[in-house]
């Protein structure tokens, strides 16, 4: 069974820019004395791009599907702002959740929301546990009206949003025999957790040897490697697949002071990555990735002739944050 053929069974609008480009990083490969590769899913190419563009031509091809008119989701995090700008791109509306006060919100974020037309509903900190209520409350106020709700989960992580990453997995793979070269370690971060859990299962159905390694940028390793875990299971029942739960590798060394926070190291690493590349990363979830891959370059954690992509999936910057 192929990746391709599995996701022809499932619905999918077109908003990325792909195959995500994949090249050599010269001079990082020179400084490291490692071959890093990167994938462009910062490229992605639909309004910020990023690794939320994947997941949302999965999740807005199943809304369609459905019949939504309405999309409702939460978070004032990179999904909430891409599901607004694929949900007006196709004719749906959007209602976002946010926990916090306003004028608390970062003014990019808030601007881009309201280029939109996205309507945001704000809980406070200490009402936040009322959230799935209020949610439920707004849901059925809409269906009233007749119109059809689809719910996007929190970052797009979701047996659906899983779909995308299995697709890049088959990029990566498609790359790999073009150019005749094998990655031996695939980086990233890893957060909602959709985008390890597609790659893991994009790994179990292509039979491509390589190590995934999620780099944790808020949870502890166990909880994460669980979480991932999780999704891969009711993903691979959903599309029908076998996987081996050994392929989730979690590594939680490079969270720093927590989320969302930047630490010293991925700082550095975004500096790194700047100024030898040309290449933008931010310091909560490229940088913490990145500063794993330093980490483990420079103390000898990869083999000597080990090819290895980076995964850069996006973060704008760290401009919203
Ligand atoms: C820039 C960036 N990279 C990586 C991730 C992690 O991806 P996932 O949430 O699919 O684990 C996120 C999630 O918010 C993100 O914004």
């Amino acid at each position: 069974m192929s990746i391709k053929t599995v996701l022809k069974n499932f619905n999918r609008i077109q908003l990325a820019l792909a195959p995500s480009p994949i090249h050599r990083l010269s001079r990082l490969t020179a400084m490291l004395g490692h071959n890093i590769y990167i994938m462009r899913d910062d490229l992605t190419g639909f309004a910020l791009g990023g690794n939320k563009t994947r997941k949302l031509e999965f999740l807005i091809g199943d809304a369609l599907k459905k019949k939504a008119q309405v999309l409702i989701t939460s978070g004032a995090s990179s999904f909430s702002r891409n599901a607004a700008a694929a949900g007006r791109a196709f004719g749906l509306d959007i209602h976002v959740f946010i926990v916090g006060e306003e004028a608390k919100q970062n003014r990019a974020s808030m601007t881009f929301f309201k280029l939109m037309d996205a309507k945001l509903h704000f809980i406070s900190e200490e009402k936040k546990e009322t959230m799935p209520q209020e949610k439920m409350k707004l849901i059925k106020r809409i269906e009233e009206s007749g119109q059809s709700v689809y719910e996007l989960h929190h970052g797009g992580s979701d047996e659906v949003g899983t779909l995308s990453y299995i697709n890049a997995f088959d990029e990566i793979s498609d790359y790999s025999q073009n150019h005749s070269i094998r990655f031996d370690k695939i980086i990233h971060a890893t957060g909602s957790t959709a985008t390890q859990a597609g790659l893991v299962l994009g790994q179990c159905i292509d039979g491509h040897e390589t190590m995934i390694i999620g780099m944790a940028i808020a949870r502890e390793a166990d909880l994460q490697k669980k979480n991932v875990q999780d999704l891969v299971a009711r993903t691979a029942q959903k599309i029908g697949v076998p996987w081996d739960q050994s392929k989730v590798i979690v590594d939680d060394r490079f969270i720093g002071p927590g989320y969302p926070l930047p630490s010293k190291e991925s700082e550095e690493a975004v500096k790194l990555f700047a100024s030898l590349e040309g290449v933008l990363l931010d310091a909560i979830y490229t940088g913490k990735a990145a500063a794993g891959l330093i980490h483990y370059a420079l103390n000898n954690m990869f083999a000597k002739d080990d090819n290895i992509l980076f995964i850069h999936t996006g973060g704008n910057f760290g401009l919203f944050y």
